[in-house]
């Protein structure tokens, strides 16, 4: 009997470029386990349809990630979703029981704070400036005020100053955010007296972005941490480079989430040599995806 494999995958728009095939493709080669990760992209009036066929019980999918620009919107298709998510109001993982139960994770806020683990840089009573305010920003933000290694302040700023006070409007509801303060221009980040730097717009994936701060600001006691990772080092980073900050880009966090993941739908750890082959699987792609 031709019985199908497992399928998981990645739900968004665009997709075309994520990485994530790659890396959840080589842990199910790596476990020897028969099922396959793809790609689905989705127009917003695709969403209904997707959901009705992903209860069916002969669907074959039991667990998809979730990218721009749905992780808000995914929210109302899930039977449940864990207290984190409920907080950060975002959603990255869906695990898909045998029952057809959709459940909803964020892995994304997690994984950035195994990141910043791994980088050895501990938040308590550091000073926070972060650029951007869309659902990145949102995880972020929201995990670095609910944390117990309580940092001391975190400035954030925005392009579109509305869609900040949006934001902080909603995840205050939820969230003690009295360490938060919106500011109007990017001199009020005080990034000459920050700890850690975060860029979360989109800035730096384009060639010839801008490296959106003054070079001058950047300082040797800066992380600066650019969620973009392609290229790998941003204008941004490349100036903190220059001025001999330590820098990071999002690629690491894109592991963690992946990882996070994975061990939801499997309900497993992995292990150390299964994530070796996923982290070595994405990094071979960054290197090679094409700039566009
Ligand atoms: P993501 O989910 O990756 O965060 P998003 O929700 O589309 O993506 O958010 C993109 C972020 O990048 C926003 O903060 C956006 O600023 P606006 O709210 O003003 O649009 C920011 N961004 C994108 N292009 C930008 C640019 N050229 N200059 C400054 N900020 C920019």
């Amino acid at each position: 009997m031709d019985v199908q494999s497992a399928v998981y995958g990645i739900i968004g728009y665009p997709v075309a470029h994520s990485l994530s095939p790659l890396m959840h493709n080589a842990a199910f080669k790596e476990l020897g386990v028969d099922a396959v990760y793809k790609l689905f992209p989705l127009k917003e009036n695709e969403l209904d349809g997707f959901f009705a066929q992903l209860r069916e019980p002969s669907s074959p999918i039991f667990g998809l990630n979730v990218t721009v620009p749905y992780k808000e919107r995914v929210i109302k298709y899930l039977g449940n979703i864990t207290p984190l998510a409920q907080k950060i109001m975002a959603v990255n993982t869906i695990v898909i029981t045998k029952e057809r139960k959709l459940i909803g994770y964020n892995t994304d806020a997690p994984a950035f704070l195994s990141h910043l683990v791994e980088l050895k840089f501990n938040t308590r009573d550091k000073k926070i400036a972060i650029l951007g305010s869309g659902g990145a920003a949102r995880a972020i933000l929201a995990i670095l005020c609910m944390i117990p290694e309580r940092p001391d302040s975190i400035k954030i700023y925005n392009r579109t100053p509305e869609r900040l006070d949006i934001l902080l409007e909603d995840l205050r509801t939820r969230i003690d955010i009295s360490i938060v303060e919106p500011v109007r221009s990017i001199d009020d980040l005080d990034i000459p007296g920050a700890d850690l730097l975060i860029n979360t717009t989109s800035v730096g994936l384009k060639p010839g972005d801008p490296g959106l701060v003054d070079e001058e600001l950047l300082h040797r006691k800066l992380l600066v941490y650019d969620l973009v990772y392609n290229p790998p080092l941003t204008p941004l980073l490349k100036m903190a480079q220059k001025r001999g900050a330590h820098v990071a880009n999002g690629l690491s966090m894109l592991y963690y989430q992946g990882v996070l993941a994975f061990q939801h739908w499997a309900n497993v750890q992995l292990d150390d040599d299964v994530k070796l082959k996923m982290r070595q699987a994405l990094e071979k792609g960054a290197s090679q995806s094409v700039r566009k």
